[in-house]
């Protein structure tokens, strides 16, 4: 028996990778995060038992799995976009470990990757970003030292900022000193839902624009000049004269 915690990706249900889709049409046991995962990445299941994990407990969704475990049942537990980001995993996989009981991961389209691709942009420039930093608004959990969004900002990546939409105003203050008035902003809202939306902007406008749209849950703010129309240089890889394993001649 397997508890296997699997990436529903961002909402999109043609978004979930194959074998998640399989794991989930085969397990008797679902545990869903009914918050943010669509009822229609179920379709097709075979489960004898459905469970909404946002109305239960730890305890309660530890139970759970522990009941499927004395009957010999798997479990897919279905979180949104990629477990291992923000899925509070962590926990489970602790009381899994205490109670031996086996697990896995399936992983998922993150929310960055999705709006990503929503925006039409990649988020790693050569000469302009190479490094994205994934962070949350500290509100409910506190960032730790040293991770505090002027922390981060100092190093001028590109930011992808989780569960922060209802403090832009904040979150604006803090990296304005680090990247200017003038740097590209984008929030994502449900990105690959059916009423998805965005709203493209600067750290110097973004607050008024996205207050326009009434965004208030469900939205990740991207951040850096990876989202303008800042110059950059080809990548080596595609470079003619660059040689390497795959194009030794050149
Ligand atoms: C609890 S976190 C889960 C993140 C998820 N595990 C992932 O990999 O994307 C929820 C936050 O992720 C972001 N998010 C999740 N799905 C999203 C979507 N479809 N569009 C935009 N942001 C999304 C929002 O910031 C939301 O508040």
């Amino acid at each position: 028996m397997t508890v296997y915690f699997i990436g529903a990706g961002p909402g999109d249900p043609e978004l979930i990778t194959v074998k998640g889709q399989r794991l989930i049409r085969q397990c008797p046991v679902i545990i869903y995060a009914g918050s943010l995962v669509p009822a229609a990445v179920l379709e097709g299941h075979q489960a004898s038992t459905v469970i909404n994990s946002a109305e239960l407990h730890l305890e309660q969704i530890i139970a759970a799995m522990r009941t499927a475990h004395e009957h010999g049942q798997d479990v897919a537990r279905v979180h949104s976009g990629d477990p291992s980001l923000y899925g509070a995993i962590g926990e489970q996989i602790r009381h899994l470990k205490a109670l031996g009981i086996d697990y896995q991961i399936i992983p998922g389209v993150t929310a960055t990757a999705a709006s990503a691709a929503l925006l039409g942009c990649e988020l790693t420039l050569p000469q302009v970003a190479q490094t994205v930093i994934l962070t949350r608004y500290g509100d409910s959990s506190p960032m730790p030292p040293g991770e505090q969004l002027a922390d981060l900002a100092r190093h001028g990546s590109t930011l992808a900022i989780h569960l922060g939409v209802k403090h832009l105003p904040r979150i604006v203050e803090a990296l304005l000193p680090h990247y200017g008035t003038e740097c590209p902003v984008a929030v994502v809202h449900r990105a690959t839902w059916p009423d998805q939306d965005w709203v493209r902007g600067t750290l110097g406008n973004i607050v008024e624009r996205s207050a326009a749209k009434h965004f208030r849950r469900t939205a990740l703010i991207l951040v850096g000049h990876v989202l303008g129309d800042a110059p950059f240089a080809e990548s080596a890889l595609y470079r003619a004269g660059h040689a390497h394993l795959y194009r030794p001649g050149d």
